[in-house]
């Protein structure tokens, strides 16, 4: 039995799932990509442009105040969403992206040395490879992959071996967004420890879904963006232990992020400011609080009970059609199926479902080195939230068995 979500409520709040798309009631299948937003977050943006549209923390007018309040609100809430011991661990960023930048750039390169080592996965975004490889060029570091088995999960073994004095900084993805895979994190986090190195985890798919605790992860940075947890784009949130950020230097120079200016000499402002240089993308930041808010209201175990069953449903009916291989089987896993269909390319599928009113991502996800370790160019990739229904996923497999027949 489905847990206790009104899904026909919960729908009303999202505007935008209420249209027909190429005469088909839309199908909204491409959640891991970026969550559609409800009218409270719509609302919350309308009313901060309506009414007290300002810049903030420099101002001592009325409107200024009540922005500078909203914004700071919004931190407030971040804090408690994922736990967090202080509100001045709470960065605000333009997104995961962002986030994972900062940080190879503020805390890695300037502690790492020629023959250190940062440990990627097999299975990372490219935003969770590049800024690392990055960073290495410019230090020395050398970086190493953790290997994947063919069900999508690491391989712990390899993990073990790869750990050592040398490893430095471990950053991985909690949830994978081409296959949906939860990985170990806490004793990823535990192991990295042991060897004294600093994780960095990609929260990017984890936290629309699962409830997240830093604290209790006891990892060392965490980073996401508010368009994949029914917020804004242009927003985003980089956690970090609050001994580390203060020792690194700023990311980025400007206003906001100062104590004091002069031609000899410039002093920084204390966190998180010190990493938030000129005026922040304020009107997002604030209607990001309300998708926070929804989540938290609704209740993050109830939202994961629900959507396992969407998921569990989806599997086994996709399982179910001739020819068809899912991509990514990992016992832990959420949200997420990816597939490959024999003999059809993805982009086929993508475009043949979207005549049905079908959204699914179609491709490599961002993550190539992974679609090279399975073999493959791309999948299709259908990813649930909690507004989503298995009629829907009946929808798809309809949308299919259609593929099927005009490709097959
Ligand atoms: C696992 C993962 N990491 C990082 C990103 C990058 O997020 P953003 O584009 O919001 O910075 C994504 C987005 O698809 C993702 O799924």
């Amino acid at each position: 039995m489905f847990a206790t979500l009104d899904i026909v409520d919960i729908r009303k709040d999202f505007p935008i799932l209420n249209q027909t798309v190429q005469g088909k009631p839309l199908v909204y299948l491409d959640n891991a990509a970026t969550t559609q937003k409800p009218r409270q977050v719509i609302e919350a943006l309308t009313q901060y442009y309506e009414q007290y549209n300002a810049n903030i923390h420099r101002g001592i007018h009325s409107l200024a105040e009540q922005a500078t309040a909203a914004y700071e609100a919004t931190r407030d809430t971040v804090q408690a969403f994922i736990h967090a011991a202080n509100r001045e661990e709470i960065v605000f960023t333009r997104g995961t992206t962002e986030g994972i930048n900062l940080v190879a750039q503020s805390y890695a390169r300037t502690m790492l040395k020629p023959g250190d080592e940062v440990i990627v996965s097999g299975m990372e975004h490219h935003s969770n490879i590049v800024p690392w490889q990055m960073v290495c060029e410019q230090t020395g570091a050398v970086l190493r992959v953790i290997p994947i088995t063919d069900s999508g999960d690491i391989v712990w073994e390899a993990y073990e071996k790869l750990l050592s004095e040398k490893t430095k900084i471990v950053a991985i993805v909690y949830v994978s967004n081409s296959m949906g895979t939860i990985n170990p994190v806490r004793d990823i986090i535990q192991k990295a420890h042991a060897y004294g190195a600093k994780v960095l985890l990609d929260g990017a798919q984890a936290s629309a879904h699962l409830d997240i605790d830093v604290q209790e992860l006891d990892t060392d940075f965490y980073v996401f963006s508010s368009h994949k947890v029914y917020g804004p784009t242009g927003v985003g949130v980089l956690y970090g232990k609050q001994e580390l950020l203060e020792a690194m230097p700023p990311y980025q120079g400007g206003g906001e992020m100062i104590k004091e200016v002069s031609f000899e000499q410039t002093t920084y402002a204390a966190l998180p400011y010190k990493f938030e240089a000129g005026t922040p993308n304020i009107g997002d930041t604030v209607a990001f609080k309300a998708a926070l808010d929804y989540i938290t209201t609704l209740g993050k175990p109830v939202i994961a009970d629900y959507e396992h069953e969407l998921l569990t449903y989806a599997t086994q009916s996709l399982e179910a059609i001739d020819g068809l291989r899912i991509i990514g089987q990992a016992k832990e896993k959420i949200s997420v199926v990816s597939f490959v269909m024999e003999g059809i390319h993805h982009q086929d599928i993508g475009i043949i479902l979207d005549t049905q009113g079908i959204a699914v991502r179609t491709g490599h996800h961002c993550t190539q080195p992974l679609m090279s370790r399975m073999g493959i160019l791309g999948t299709s990739r259908a990813s649930f939230a909690l507004y989503n229904t298995k009629e829907e996923i009946d929808k798809l497999v309809q949308g299919l068995y259609k593929v099927k027949k005009m490709m097959g």
